[in-house]
């Protein structure tokens, strides 16, 4: 087979990235505008100015990623974009630029699921050391600002499928870094704050739970099970609106609230916080608060996951999507796995979070097996992963 350079294009929340990947195997560029800063005094992500800002930064993200990789239109043999799920404002720009492009070059146009997208990250990296072996059944983990779902992965020739295992009823982990961090006046988003700010605290100083979900049979689910349908009841499902309405009430409790607005205001005053500024401005309890909250949820994201490896007998586990960048996620995982003999994946940290490479390795497979998109696809905000 020859090889193939595909263009992918990721647009569904708030970064604009492009990327040239060949053959499924070797990123030549990534490119990644993230729209942190725009968002940054609200707190979150608005989403129309975040299509905006994709509408404005789409065209030089693309320059520059066939730059960076040596590459011109001509060369490419497909063109990826992410068709959901995402804001549906943000994925029609992606989605615009990219039906517009493939029609003036004439090249086929590959239509990805995000979260597929998340998964083939890790099995982009993989291929790229020389890994191309993976064994199945592969249960993934995608953990992100919008997502905590398990899929068990299946791959027949150039075909891939996907069964989903588990998934929140509610919050997502990301939406809940997020969120608490906002609530302690730590800015967005929270993930990567509390994650360096966790190892100054003590984790077991407040006893934050999670909400169990009940699963009458979950422990049913057999080896002729794994290929059919999923089945309500099988589920290994996470919730973590629990928990942040439980750091609420202890900030409330505790009289944090005005500590909190003013650490919000004082580190909004600073361009780009380093470490120490965000120590400075956090005393021991805040600390605590951080480091309990993402121990509870780094336990229960493990032991939920491991459970589930356990009853569906996967073989290999990945753990993607932002949250899968957090250091005591990715410690916690590697420890425990191995107790079970379980080998798992992560991507490298630029890899977790969204960018283009992993949409543009997730179109290969399509590109082999021809599944090109109809020239009247469209966004799919809820799109779900089968
Ligand atoms: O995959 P992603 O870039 O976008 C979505 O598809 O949602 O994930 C973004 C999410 C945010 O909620 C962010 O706070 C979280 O990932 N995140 C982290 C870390 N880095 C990003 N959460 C915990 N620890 C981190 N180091
Ligand atoms: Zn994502």
């Amino acid at each position: 087979m020859p090889d193939a350079y595909i263009l992918g294009i990721e647009s569904s929340c708030d970064e604009t990235s492009a990327a040239v990947v060949r053959s499924g195997e070797e990123t030549l560029s990534n490119i990644v505008a993230s729209q942190i800063a725009l968002h940054q005094p609200y707190g979150g992500v608005v989403p129309e100015l975040a299509s905006r800002e994709h509408l404005r930064a789409m065209v030089p993200v693309v320059r520059e990623a066939l730059a960076k990789a040596g590459r011109t239109y001509t060369d490419l043999d497909a063109i990826a974009v992410t068709q959901g799920p995402g804001l549906a404002g943000a994925l029609l720009v992606g989605i615009s630029f990219t039906k517009a492009l493939a029609f003036a070059l004439d090249k086929p146009l590959i239509a990805v699921n995000h979260l597929e997208g998340h998964i083939h990250a890790v099995l982009l990296e993989e291929r790229q050391k020389g890994n191309h072996a993976v064994n199945f059944p592969v249960l993934a983990l995608v953990v992100s600002g919008g997502h905590t779902h398990l899929y068990l992965a299946e791959q027949n020739a150039d075909t891939w499928s996907y069964e989903n295992v588990g998934h929140t009823r509610d919050d997502a982990a990301g939406e809940a870094f997020d969120k608490v961090a906002k609530l302690l006046g730590l800015g967005y988003p929270g993930g990567p704050v509390i994650d360096r700010l966790a190892p100054h605290g003590d984790p077991t100083a407040v006893k934050f739970t999670i909400s169990q979900m009940k699963h009458p049979d979950r422990n049913d689910r057999n080896k002729n099970d794994r290929n059919k349908a999923a089945n309500p009841n099988q589920h290994f499902d996470f919730s973590y609106s629990g928990i942040k309405t439980g750091v609420l009430r202890y900030v409330e409790t505790h009289n944090m609230r005005e500590a909190a607005d003013a650490r919000h205001r004082a580190l909004s005053a600073i361009a780009k916080p380093k470490l120490e500024d965000y120590l400075a401005h956090c005393d021991r309890e805040v600390l605590n608060v951080v480091a309990s909250f993402q121990r509870a949820v780094v336990e229960d994201l493990v032991s939920k996951t491991l459970t589930a490896a356990r009853a569906c007998e996967a073989a290999t586990l990945f753990v993607t999507g932002g949250v899968a960048a957090n250091s005591e996620l990715r410690a916690t995982f590697e420890r425990q796995a191995a107790m079970e003999g379980l080998h798992v994946f992560f991507p490298s940290r630029p890899l977790s979070t969204d960018n283009a490479a992993m949409i543009a390795a997730a179109a290969y497979p399509k590109f082999l097996a021809k599944q090109f998109a109809a020239a009247d696809f469209c966004a799919e905000p809820g799109l779900a992963l089968r």
